[in-house]
């Protein structure tokens, strides 16, 4: 689990996952199940892709009242998922319940890795400005959602690759930062505003990417994991 490549299975249902894992067959991915799947076919599809061996994300972005995180995330510990997340936004005591919760509903000794959303990528500084009020630059704010992160016990932080060399420099090397919005030149970049390509990823420290469209929707998805394994570093899970 060095350096991950995860691949958001941002699909409607069981089929269209099923379908895309058809040609990866026999290797082992790690993947991340996130709203749109997880809400449509629930802990089932969690199970089903347990079965196949691959490593999972499953990244619902909690948000909520600290007793409500704690019991959502004691249920979710149970799904044995390899990693889990919440919204820094949520704030300290928040986060604290998040891992009181999935200690309290870890069965086997280790619990999931539990990282938090500093600012979306697709939240650009002047969005971030007028729309949450943060009278602060994107990255001053990200730095501050991720010492916070860190105060409360969490493993890391999810953040655009052009955050986490910085991240790294004030929090130090063993705090994750999982990073989307990962592009090739060729690419588009859709929804997405902070975003970088893989080469700058690594160069950055990035401990981990998550891409989707990219390959989810390419012609030919296996060729194209393996493009991105390449210019990703050789790493598959
Ligand atoms: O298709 P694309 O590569 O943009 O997919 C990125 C994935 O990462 C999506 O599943 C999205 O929900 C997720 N994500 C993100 N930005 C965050 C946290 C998660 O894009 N800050």
């Amino acid at each position: 689990m060095n350096h991950p490549l995860i691949i958001a299975l941002d699909f409607p249902g069981r089929a269209e996952v099923e379908k895309f894992l058809q040609p990866f067959r026999g290797t082992q991915l790690f993947v991340k199940v996130g709203m749109e799947l997880f809400y449509q076919e629930g802990p089932s599809i969690v199970s089903l892709l347990k079965d196949q061996g691959h490593h999972i994300f499953l990244d619902l972005k909690l948000h909520d009242i600290p007793n409500t995180v704690y019991g959502a995330m004691k249920g979710l510990a149970r799904l044995n998922v390899d990693m889990v997340n919440v919204h820094a936004a949520g704030g300290r005591e928040m986060m604290e319940s998040a891992i009181e919760g999935l200690e309290a509903g870890t069965a086997t000794g280790k619990r999931p890795a539990c990282i938090a959303v500093t600012q979306l990528t697709s939240t650009s500084e002047t969005q971030m400005q007028k729309e949450q009020l943060i009278p602060a630059t994107l990255m001053e704010s990200v730095l501050h959602y991720a010492s916070l992160t860190k105060a409360a016990g969490l493993d890391g932080v999810v953040c655009s690759a052009h955050e986490a060399a910085a991240i790294g420099k004030q929090i130090g090397p063993d705090f994750m930062t999982v990073c989307p919005g990962i592009r090739l030149q060729s690419d588009q970049t859709g929804d997405q505003k902070r975003t970088a390509t893989p080469e700058f990823a690594r160069e950055a420290g990035v401990g981990a990417i998550v891409v989707g469209r990219s390959i989810t929707k390419a012609v030919d998805p296996l060729q194209n994991y393996q493009n991105w394994i390449q210019a990703w570093g050789g790493v598959t899970q």
